[in-house]
């Protein structure tokens, strides 16, 4: 199979990754064939999913602005993805131009796009790493170079933590991060749910056991809240992807009370 230029040389093409079946969904060009023909049969059970990533990035939008708002200029995105327009540094950057974005990603297609894309910013970095192994992650010296971790700083895990079996200890993830920053701080997670739509949540999850490495879990929404034990959930509080503090009518992507994913904003004191 023909590898394109933009991906790097051990890249696995035979089988799909979630980083690489999230860009075909949003309509990105950064994937494989392997990757489309799974998004296109995740589409087929569930037609409105590329509405659930196109809602999910518009939370991430919101919820960088927000953070930015409350004097965040510091940023750790995990599980940050294949860049795409309205990435984590264009809107923080937007709001205060010297504002320091780390991005962190396990998947290789993504780390090097975000590198070609980033070039040398001074502001920004990316780092291949696993949010299983947090602390690792914050002791990592690109990281320190750009986060002051006694300072406030926006942790965005952003439709990452569904990526996480039970066994991967994701919760015990969460705490190591929470434990590590500074009051003031902030942490903004989006999570897909299996609480509203119980059959399509089922489909997906068999979907992706058989065509990804990577299984997807549908968290409850009481499994979802529980990631912001010890931290103060900001209003409206672990709600709807498009019900998270929408701007206008283009934030709705979703219909109500059928959302497939579950957003929140919680604040260390
Ligand atoms: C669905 S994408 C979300 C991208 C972006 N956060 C967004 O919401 O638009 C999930 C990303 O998490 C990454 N990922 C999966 N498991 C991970 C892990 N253990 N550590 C770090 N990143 C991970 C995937 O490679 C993928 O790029």
């Amino acid at each position: 199979m023909h590898r394109p230029a933009w991906a790097p040389g051990d890249v696995d093409m035979d089988t799909a990754s979630p980083a690489r079946m999230y860009d075909a969904l949003l309509g990105g060009s950064h994937n494989f064939e392997v990757d489309r023909r799974a998004a296109a049969q995740a589409v087929a059970m569930v037609p409105d999913l590329p509405l659930v990533a196109l809602s999910n990035r518009a939370f991430l939008r919101r919820a960088v602005r927000h953070l930015a708002a409350a004097g965040i200029r510091q940023f750790i995105d995990i599980g940050s993805g294949i860049p795409t327009v309205g990435s984590t540094h264009e809107l923080a950057q937007a709001v205060a131009p010297d504002s320091r974005v780390v991005y962190v990603d396990i998947d290789p297609v993504a780390v090097s796009q975000s590198r070609a894309i980033l070039g040398d910013d001074p502001h920004t970095t990316v780092i291949e790493g696993d949010l299983r192994a947090a602390d690792r992650i914050l002791a990592d010296n690109r990281l320190r170079a750009l986060i002051d971790l006694d300072q406030p700083v926006g942790v965005l895990l952003v439709a990452v933590l569904h990526l996480l079996t039970d066994a991967d200890d994701p919760g015990g993830a969460v705490a190591s991060l929470r434990d590590a920053i500074a009051p003031g701080s902030y942490l903004a997670i989006s999570h897909l749910t299996s609480t509203l739509r119980p059959d399509d949540a089922a489909q997906l999850a068999t979907h992706a056991a058989e065509r990804s490495r990577v299984p997807i879990i549908f968290r409850s929404r009481p499994e979802i809240t529980a990631f912001f034990t010890g931290l103060t959930v900001v209003e409206p509080g672990v709600v709807e992807l498009p019900a998270w503090r929408p701007e206008t009518p283009d934030d709705l992507h979703e219909e109500q009370g059928r959302s497939l994913g579950l957003a929140g904003v919680g604040r260390r004191d």
